[in-house]
């Protein structure tokens, strides 16, 4: 007698589909559990007699009872096994079972003592991986109908206990069960602080014409932004509207953050998709496994992976630990994060556009460019606070802006670049360069100009021939990395598309060069847009 049920497990953001099969034969009485289970695994085996007794069903405690777990090369882990085992073993136990019904049909859930179904995170990717395998059928913890319904094309069942699904399963009348609780959802905390952050508006920030062009290049192409300067100088206020200037999720977008938030069992009860990109800004003190990832027992995704296709920003960032900073290279360059603990793997997406922001010392007040600043470090001092950001980091980082404190004086100024422009005006511009990159990067598994791998870049949406000579001099002259030239290379690109030109030459190259090594933009070389220019006085 032998059943077989199907269910999911996660290796990072990855699910393979798992079949649980059950055994009953004569001989040695007893259970054993083989196929590279983990604890928690292990564990269900007590948890599932239980569940069954309790649910008024008979476990079947005179045979031997062999349950196999395979592909058995694949690391198992997590309580949501339960389900799948305890239908497993009942309907080897049960001759009139219709085992048709176990077919095409994926079951997800733990198991309490007493046959009730507990939630567990993660429900969306498992769900997104049994429909890749061409399952059609799943079974969920009720509060998570909502989050196995986004994927297209499945049926879902929510299901309340083990009686309930054995009930399904066999086409009898459904009992009553209590209540599931949902996850806890305390993480979404920070959910209600991005609300906050969706009203702050970049009309509300004076001058800084130049930071707030670069910053527009940088959301356009989902470039990684460096913003330095002394306190008080505007650039936690610049960073914390970027929300505003970020435009919705695309549905495929949308379909990928919200698996990664379901990982982290972060999202709530009922929910939708998650249809805004993610702004996450992590404090420097907050621990190395909350930042990138990991953990004991479960292994998470950290903030790195929650700002999935939206924002990561890192204030005060030389405050952040050196094996954090030092972390951060695999996401800045590859766009995800890989996390090996013991015998287990697991990379998670981590997309996202980096912001940086830094005191250029640690009193914040030296100025590169002037002589009459009143920083009190030594250049010792400075250097030491310095190194975090100089080295591998700052060769990743696309666009370095310093940002001057802004007097009196020049935020009364009449330059049309300098009049602030609500968010709304520039996450228009912004969607519009979006809207080109889409097209351009239609066959390919990318979006934004920042994710374009150097070599078909240069191939397939190379600069004008005389951008690209200027651009090697600059390497030949040992001004910029080999990867330096690529990063600069996808920057013009987001200038053109900004402006609306066809193939970046001389001038957006120059724009781009600037905007990496941190030298002021010519004022000739900043957009005017139309709205500015009527105000233009006379
Ligand atoms: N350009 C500006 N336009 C409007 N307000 C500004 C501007 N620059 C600074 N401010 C105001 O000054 C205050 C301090 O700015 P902010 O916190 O952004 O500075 P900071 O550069 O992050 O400084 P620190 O290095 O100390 O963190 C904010 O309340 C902000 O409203
Ligand atoms: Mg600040």
């Amino acid at each position: 007698m032998v059943a077989t049920t199907h269910t999911v497990s996660l290796q990072g953001a990855i699910g393979h589909v798992v079949d649980v099969q059950v055994d009953l034969s004569d001989g040695l009485v007893g259970t054993s559990l083989v196929g590279r289970p983990d604890t928690s695994i292990t564990e269900a085996r007590d948890r599932c007699r239980a569940a069954v007794k309790n649910s008024l069903y008979t476990w079947p405690n005179t045979r031997r009872t062999t349950i196999l777990l395979s592909p058995a090369d694949l690391p198992k882990r997590g309580p949501h096994f339960d389900l799948a085992i305890a239908v497993a073993v009942l309907a080897a136990a049960d001759k009139e079972f219709p085992h048709g019904s176990l077919k095409n049909t994926v079951m997800i859930g733990e198991l309490t003592l007493d046959g009730r179904i507990r939630c567990v995170p993660g429900v969306l990717p498992m769900t997104m991986a049994a429909a890749a395998r061409g399952f059609e059928t799943v079974y969920v913890p009720e509060p998570q109908m909502g989050e196995a319904a986004m994927v297209p094309g499945m049926s879902v069942f929510g299901i309340r206990s083990l009686a309930q699904v054995v009930s399904l399963l066999k086409g009898v009348e459904v009992p009553e069960a209590p209540e599931v609780e949902a996850l806890s959802g305390a993480p979404l905390l920070s959910w209600r602080g991005e609300e906050r952050l969706e009203d702050l508006d970049m009309a509300d920030v004076l001058g800084m014409a130049d930071t707030r062009y670069a910053v527009e290049v940088a959301v356009a192409g989902g470039h990684h932004l460096m913003l330095t300067g002394p306190k008080g100088s505007g650039k936690t206020t610049l960073a914390e509207r970027l929300p505003g200037l970020l435009p919705d999720l695309s549905d495929d977008e949308s379909l990928e953050l919200t698996a990664v938030y379901s990982l982290c069992g972060a999202l709530p009860d009922g929910a939708s998709r998650l249809t805004r990109p993610p702004f996450r800004a992590p404090h420097h003190s907050a621990s190395r496994t909350g930042i990138l990832g990991g953990g004991s027992g479960r292994v998470r995704p950290g903030e790195v992976s929650k700002a999935h296709l939206g924002v990561l920003f890192l204030d005060e960032f030389p405050l952040f630990p050196t094996d954090v900073v030092e972390a951060l290279r695999e996401p800045l360059e590859a766009g995800e994060i890989s996390i090996s603990r013991g015998e287990e793997d697991a990379t998670y997406p981590a997309r996202a556009m980096f912001v940086f922001a830094c005191n250029p010392c640690r009193c914040g007040e030296y100025h590169p460019y002037s002589r009459d600043h009143h920083c009190v470090c030594s250049e010792l001092k400075r250097r030491e606070y310095r190194r975090k950001i100089s080295g591998p980091i700052a060769d990743r980082v696309d666009i370095t802006r310093f940002v001057e404190p802004v007097s009196q004086q020049r935020s009364a100024d009449t330059l049309p670049f300098d009049r602030p422009e609500p968010s709304a005006a520039i996450r228009l511009r912004v969607a519009e360069a979006r809207a080109r990159q889409r097209d351009r990067y239609a066959e390919m598994p990318w979006r934004l100009n920042v994710h374009a791998p150097g070599p078909l870049l240069r191939e397939q949406w190379p600069l004008t021939d005389a951008a690209a000579v200027r651009l090697d001099t600059e390497v030949y002259a040992g001004r910029l990395t080999r990867r330096g030239a690529v990063r600069v290379h996808r920057v013009a690109w987001s200038v053109a598309d900004l402006a609306g030109v066809q193939r970046p030459g001389l001038d957006e190259l120059d724009v781009a060069l600037r905007l990496r090594s941190a030298t002021p933009l010519l004022l000739s070389s900043l957009p005017v847009h139309e709205a500015e220019a009527t105000v233009r006085p006379a």
